[in-house]
């Protein structure tokens, strides 16, 4: 069985997020080696017994099962991985925590605000660790301007502004269903571009700017009608192929958020930017390793945007890469929260966000999708501590 000290790890779901936590899992000691905790990969699952038995030889997985509810039976498995399309991740969750396993789950939680509550209960009734891959949080550039905010340095803040723009689904002879194509499923994805998305986009801002308490949201869906792969038949889509909505934050400020499958020529532009009193910032995944900052405390001479090129040691997580000058990418976001779970098992602090964090963000997921459904502001009843201290992870429950 190995000692105490490894996460043996059971990873469900053999797709992009598959390869890229086990990635995550073959690196992390290598640069952050004095972790106590090592992962160690057990057993990889999917459907397809060839797919699966290449990607575990390929990957290095000891063994493949064809069956997820195998990956929670087996007792040489304690952490369990959830990389499967959503309509999965509530079934897995519930069943892993049930079985006393620690739960790494893809995002967003689940489908629906229901779905997920039953979740975050059964989680917190076993007891066991989980975390929640809202991966952006981990860009370098992100936890700094975290830092940045944390220290006040923006003062009151105003605006909150964000984009998660793509182009893939614009030609109507993609299909929904089944397959690369289960995000244009309803029944599958729960949400079109809300869940997929503007939960990203929810999850920072909130983590950088607090609890979002009511929204006024516009959704679309552009083509009305697609094939789905699994009936053969022409199907009504149910997804949102767009979504525009603005809302409150509790610390006052407005949020514009905006998510769509439909701007030409974006593959996935994730910007945001925050405009306060005293300083501003921005970001763009696209230019992922920069934070641009505006100070109006500058000389005015010389005011204006910097460009921070995020690399050196001291900005957040560089002390464990290359050279100052030097990039890293996508993967070592994954990377990032791997090592930081791995730490948290040793401390016994929550790794953030766990599930009771990602429920508030389907809360706000879920108030988008009813305000659009019947034209109406919605409160989220987020439990985001509005008196959340600087630098502080979010505490959750509070009046
Ligand atoms: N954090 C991020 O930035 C990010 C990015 C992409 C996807 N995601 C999330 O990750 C999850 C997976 O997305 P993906 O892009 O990797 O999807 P994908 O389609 O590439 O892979 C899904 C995998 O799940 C497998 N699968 C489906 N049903 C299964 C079942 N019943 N049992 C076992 N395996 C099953 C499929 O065979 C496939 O290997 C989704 O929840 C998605 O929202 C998150």
């Amino acid at each position: 069985m190995g000692n105490n000290k490894e996460l043996r790890i059971g990873l469900i779901g053999c797709g992009l997020m598959g390869r890229i936590h086990t990635n995550g899992y073959k690196r992390a000691n290598d640069f952050f080696p004095e972790l106590e905790y090592r992962p160690v990969l057990k057993a990889a699952c999917s459907r397809s017994e060839e797919k699966v038995r290449a990607f575990a030889e390929q990957w290095g997985y000891e063994s493949y099962e064809t069956d997820w509810k195998v990956i929670i039976a087996r007792d040489d498995i304690n952490a369990v991985d959830i990389c499967t399309p959503n309509d999965m991740h509530a079934e897995i969750a519930i069943a892993a925590a049930e079985a006393g396993k620690m739960i790494l789950c893809e995002k967003p939680l689940a489908r629906t605000l229901p779905e997920a509550q039953q979740m975050v209960e059964a989680i917190e009734k076993a007891g066991v660790a989980n975390t929640v891959w809202y991966n952006y949080r981990r860009v370098p550039a992100v936890t700094l301007a975290k830092q940045i905010i944390d220290s006040g340095k923006l003062g009151r803040i105003f605006h909150y502004r964000a984009n998660f723009l793509q182009d893939w689904t614009i030609n109507a002879d993609v299909p929904q269903g089944g397959t690369a194509t289960w995000r244009l499923d309803a029944a599958a994805a729960g949400s079109g571009v809300t869940g997929d998305l503007l939960a990203h986009c929810i999850d920072t801002a909130m983590w950088l700017n607090g609890g979002i308490k009511d929204v006024s949201a516009l959704t679309e869906t552009f083509i009305k009608e697609r094939v789905h792969q699994e009936t053969g038949k022409v199907q009504k889509v149910g997804i949102d192929d767009a979504c525009i909505f603005h809302c409150h934050f509790d610390n006052g400020a407005l949020g514009l958020f905006e998510a769509t499958r439909y701007a030409r020529g974006h593959k996935a532009l994730y910007t945001f930017e925050i405009n306060g009193e005293h300083a501003s910032i921005r970001w763009d995944l696209h230019d992922m390793n920069r934070l641009e900052y505006f100070d109006h405390a500058d000389d005015s001479i010389v005011r204006g945007w910097r460009s921070i090129h995020v690399s050196d040691s001291d900005q957040p997580y560089m002390d464990r890469w290359w050279i100052p000058g030097t990039s890293i990418g996508y993967e070592h976001t994954f990377l990032h929260h791997v090592a930081d779970f791995l730490k948290s098992l040793e401390t016994g602090e929550p790794c953030s966000p766990n599930f009771r964090e990602a429920l508030e963000t389907q809360k706000v997921c879920q108030a988008v999708l009813d305000s659009a459904a019947d034209r109406s502001w919605k409160n989220t009843d987020v439990e985001w501590n509005k008196k959340q201290k600087a630098g502080q992870e979010p505490v959750l429950g509070e009046a």
